[in-house]
């Protein structure tokens, strides 16, 4: 009986993933349509570190990270892809490297990845906020255009500089700005305040890689920091929203993402040449969590991988990856990976959402960044 149900419901994950797998083939076949190799430079923390963390400080994040993609850990905070690895594979180019990563030899042709586990934009100068991202990146640049112009044999093997122009220019940072802010107990008041100075860090970053010839920028926005089962596991005082979520955590959020959309407005009037598309990754995220049924997810605020069981299976001392933590059947639906971040599956539906346009101002095909 248990080996039937398992088969039926399974049966039926797949009637309601078959519509999404298609989609996302679709947007697959669509892509492979780039006229020059698609060169791409993407900054931020978690949500798009593919291994920036572990090769830059040597930290370990074993299995069961990775287990569903790539079949052991690569260093990324998931089972399996993130939205970032989707989208590079849209274009048919292979997954980002990390920029810190010494064993990659000379395979940036494609772009390098700067984000890193943790990251926040402020304070500056601290490894590895935005703004030292930032400072990597334009090392990176001055030694390929160094390496370029000599007889060196990795000539040709690195971005050129007219790769460097045509490149796209990613951004998701923001979450680790807010969510550190509330755990060292600032009140509600004293998170918004420090949002203007977080969206100017951004900002500025945006301008630093116009002034060096980037014209083309992807600027994801924050997700619904209060869904995650950490927050929901260690914060005291609850103020549920209507999904379960903590309130006061996604206004904080929803106010980051206006404050970021109002800043690539006037970013698309500063700078003229540039295209500045604005990705609502809360919408999508959220529409996820209220809806999770209808996206075959059962228990939207429970991790998968971690400790304690319900609500939430999240403990802080015993995390996902660590001794005595656990996991959900590799075959089951968890939108929450490891308390913080998202399993494949969900990674999945929300790269399908952002490749749609339907999130994205101005409505912008992602292969519109192909080199060239
Ligand atoms: C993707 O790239 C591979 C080799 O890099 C190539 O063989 C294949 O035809 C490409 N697919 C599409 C759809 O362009
Ligand atoms: C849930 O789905 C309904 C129907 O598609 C939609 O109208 C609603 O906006 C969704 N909820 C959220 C929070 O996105
Ligand atoms: C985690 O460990 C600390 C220190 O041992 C303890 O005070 C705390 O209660 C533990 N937290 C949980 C959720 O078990």
């Amino acid at each position: 009986m248990a080996t039937l149900s398992l088969y039926s419901h399974s049966f039926f994950l797949l009637l309601i993933l078959l519509p999404v797998i298609f989609n996302l083939q679709h947007h697959l076949t669509v892509a492979g349509g780039c006229q020059y190799p698609p060169v791409i430079f993407n900054f931020g923390d978690s949500n798009s570190d593919t291994g920036g963390l572990v090769a830059g400080l040597g930290y370990t994040i074993g299995l069961p990270n990775g287990r569903s993609f790539f079949r052991r850990s690569t260093g990324r905070l998931s089972d399996g892809r993130l939205v970032i690895d989707f989208l590079c594979q849209s274009l048919n180019t292979s997954l980002l490297n990390p920029y810190l990563d010494s064993l990659v030899g000379s395979k940036f042709q494609n772009g390098a990845n700067f984000a890193i586990v943790g990251s926040s934009t402020l304070p500056r100068y601290v490894p590895f906020v935005l703004n030292v991202q930032l400072m990597q990146f334009l090392h990176f640049k001055a030694r390929a255009i160094e390496l370029a112009s000599t007889s060196d044999p990795l000539k040709g093997m690195m971005v050129s500089e007219s790769g460097f122009r045509n490149a796209l220019y990613m951004i998701d940072i923001g979450q680790n700005d807010i969510a550190d802010s509330f755990s060292k107990g600032l009140s509600y008041s004293g998170v918004v305040k420090l949002i203007p100075n977080v969206i100017s860090e951004i900002k500025s970053a945006v301008k630093t890689l116009y002034d060096e010839g980037g014209r083309k920028f992807w600027v994801h926005n924050t997700g619904p920091l209060g869904c995650l089962p950490q927050k929901l596991s260690m914060v005291k005082s609850k103020d549920f929203d209507k999904h379960g979520c903590l309130a006061r955590y996604n206004s904080a959020a929803k106010l980051f993402n206006e404050g970021l959309e109002h800043m690539c407005r006037e970013l698309r009037i500063e700078l003229r040449e540039a295209n500045i598309v604005y990705v609502d990754i809360y919408a999508i995220k959220y529409d996820l969590i209220a809806n999770s049924t209808n996206y075959g997810f059962e228990k939207p605020l429970m991790a998968c991988c971690g400790y304690g069981g319900p609500p939430y299976n999240y403990n802080v001392n015993i995390t996902c990856g660590h001794g005595g933590s656990n996991s959900c059947e590799e075959r089951s639906r968890f939108i929450s990976w490891d308390g913080i971040h998202y399993t494949e599956t969900a990674n999945t539906i929300v790269a399908m959402k952002v490749l749609s346009m339907q999130y994205s101002t101005p409505p912008t095909p992602f292969h519109f960044f192909c080199g060239g």
